[in-house]
């Protein structure tokens, strides 16, 4: 039986820093307020020169390295964004050109904040029934672009950044189990209502929330899906080393964990740094952990994804 694994991470996030402080000189918000509703403390923005494509190519060439796999032998490339370099081609086309790699398939995924748990599901798959054998999956966003930076409601939860996995075939787990779902019927709670039409911006280019709402949705399917994954792998909570819930609001994540009956230190909480990366926060608090030593070898990891459409979804991993 083919199993994948995951074999080595990397991240990036562009220098520039942008503390609540920050924020406050030039819209009605403070760093208390951001602190206590969010747990965010600073976010990453990107220079108006790099697109999702660059942060990916930087967090992909750290995820190759320590893999000990070259941009040549990947014969999958899949990048979740919601904020693509263009309409087309693909943000993983653009990245394999950058990578010089050449041999196999190249596509995104769009689950917004999920991007990455869709990614990595959909990796997996193709890897255990042999239709691939080493696959790079990036989570890369430049959020700040779709933020209308005079919506204080909106402006200060959100950064920009890439995380990497490579995904390869081995004879044992690996992704243990992996679960997404989608209520399509909630899309008006989380959007950017707007597209391209006629070489105008039709509808809105902005992120809109209704932000108690996706509070209340994010932490029920939080749990039930930790849950339902549990189950899929047949295992309990007690098996989970670590969970890394995508990094929207720390009250979420405590609050996924209390419910779930998870001890507080193993819960990873990145988003206080980060801000909500979107599909790039999961495989960047990875990251940020293997390197710390903090997660290791046979280690358990829980990965949860939440966010727009609405779509939801989880994979159990051993690393
Ligand atoms: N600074 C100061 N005041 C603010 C700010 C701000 N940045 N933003 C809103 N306010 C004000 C509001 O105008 C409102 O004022 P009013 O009472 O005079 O009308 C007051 O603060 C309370 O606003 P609420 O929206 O009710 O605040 P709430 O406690 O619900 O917190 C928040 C808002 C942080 C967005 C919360 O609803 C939340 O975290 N929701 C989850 C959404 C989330 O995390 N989204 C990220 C993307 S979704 C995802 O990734 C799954």
């Amino acid at each position: 039986m083919i199993h994948s694994r995951i074999v080595g991470t990397g991240s990036y996030l562009p220098a520039r820093v942008v503390t609540n402080d920050d924020l406050a000189k030039r819209l009605d918000t403070s760093d208390e307020w951001i602190r206590e509703r969010t747990g965010i403390r600073q976010r990453h923005i990107a220079e108006e020169s790099q697109a999702s494509s660059d942060l990916a190519l930087e967090a992909s060439r750290r995820a190759l390295e320590a893999a000990g796999v070259s941009a040549a032998e990947l014969d999958m490339i899949v990048v979740a964004t919601s904020t693509p370099d263009f309409v087309f081609p693909s943000t993983a086309c653009l990245l394999q050109a950058k990578l010089g790699a050449k041999n196999g398939a190249a596509f995104d995924v769009q689950a917004v904040c999920s991007g990455f748990v869709y990614a990595l599901a959909t990796a997996d798959a193709f890897i255990r029934n042999g239709n691939a054998k080493k696959a790079l999956i990036v989570g890369a966003e430049v959020f700040s672009r779709i933020l209308d930076w005079n919506d204080r409601a909106t402006c200060v939860l959100f950064g920009d950044g890439a995380g990497a996995v490579v995904l390869v075939a081995g004879d044992r787990p690996g992704v243990h189990a992996s679960v997404l779902r989608a209520d399509g019927s909630q899309a008006g709670i989380l959007s950017v209502p707007g597209n391209v039409c006629g070489g105008k911006i039709v509808g809105s280019p902005f992120l809109q929330m209704q932000g108690g709402q996706v509070f209340k949705y994010a932490v029920k399917v939080l749990d039930e899906v930790a849950r339902e994954t549990l189950a899929a792998a047949s295992m309990k909570v007690e098996d989970v080393d670590w969970l890394i819930p995508h990094q929207a609001n720390v009250r979420i994540l405590e609050a996924t964990a209390k419910k779930l009956g998870l001890a507080r230190e193993k819960l990873v909480v990145t988003v206080d740094r980060h801000g909500n990366t979107s599909a790039a926060s999961v495989p960047l608090a990875l990251d940020e952990l293997v390197r710390a030593g903090n997660i290791k070898a046979g280690h358990r990891v829980m990965l949860q994804g939440v966010g727009g459409g609405f779509t939801w979804g989880a994979s159990l991993v051993t690393m």
